[in-house]
């Protein structure tokens, strides 16, 4: 396999994480063995973007949308979820990983909650791959949130209307201190957005594959990678030479 150059990586990638249902469904299996292997990639996927130089992996674990599924599978995501920072703790702190969040981490369950904080406490001096779990997300509520901070700014008269630019908008989402994705994933073929980053995808080079996100592993990872470094980023100007 051709191994890609490290300066060629996108500094921020984000992913969709679909399919896990129907990657289960394939093989009469019940939803939560999709959900299950789909932790398996996440662990995966966070080494590989950490030894290749990724600045930024922001997933999409939980949207506000999910709320909606069926009380036993929101249990278990909550679950796996426990899991998942009980067993990753060591590996991130080996692999050098800091763990963020964005979304309202308050609604989860209180001992998800508190874990995820511990966990973002205990890897909170590693400097390389940047973690950001979408839990609880939903873009439109994120920017729901900035509009309504600005606005309390502008009503006590600390901010001018005249003067709100982008840059306040942006500085005002969960997602201040991140730059804006330069690749988004989404796996299982499905063309839509889904409500995750609406304004931070806006110059993002988007990658969809009809591989399901139980089988999105290593090999996977380095074809949308190589998709990426092939497209010409004009961000709305004229191609450069
Ligand atoms: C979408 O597949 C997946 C989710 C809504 C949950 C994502 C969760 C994981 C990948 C595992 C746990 C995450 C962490 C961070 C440990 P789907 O259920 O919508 O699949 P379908 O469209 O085929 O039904």
């Amino acid at each position: 396999m051709r191994e890609v150059k490290p300066m060629n990586v996108p500094a921020h990638l984000a992913i969709i994480m679909d399919g896990n249902g129907r990657w289960a469904k394939k093989r009469s299996m019940p939803r939560f063995m999709g959900h299950a292997e789909g932790a398996k990639s996440v662990r995966v996927i966070t080494e590989e973007c950490a030894r290749l130089g990724i600045k930024y992996l922001t997933l999409y674990a939980f949207s506000t949308e999910n709320w909606k599924r069926p009380e036993k599978e929101v249990s278990f995501l909550m679950g796996l979820l426990g899991r998942y920072l009980d067993s990753e703790t060591e590996t991130l702190l080996k692999n050098n990983v800091r763990l963020f969040t964005i979304g309202d981490i308050s609604k989860l369950p209180a001992k998800v909650s508190r874990k995820l904080e511990s966990v973002k406490e205990k890897t909170s001096k590693n400097s390389g791959l940047k973690l950001v779990l979408a839990l609880n997300y939903g873009s439109k509520n994120e920017i729901l949130s900035a509009v309504k901070k600005i606005a309390e700014k502008a009503a006590s008269g600390a901010l001018k209307p005249g003067k709100i630019t982008e840059e306040t908008i942006t500085q005002n989402l969960f997602t201040a201190s991140i730059p804006d994705p330069d690749l988004m994933i989404r796996t299982s073929g499905e063309f839509r957005i889904s409500n995750f980053l609406l304004w931070q995808l806006a110059y993002t080079e988007l990658y969809i594959t009809n591989v399901l996100w139980p089988d999105f592993r290593k090999k996977e990872l380095l074809s949308a990678i190589r998709s990426y470094n092939k497209r010409d980023r004009r961000y709305g100007g004229i191609k450069s030479k």
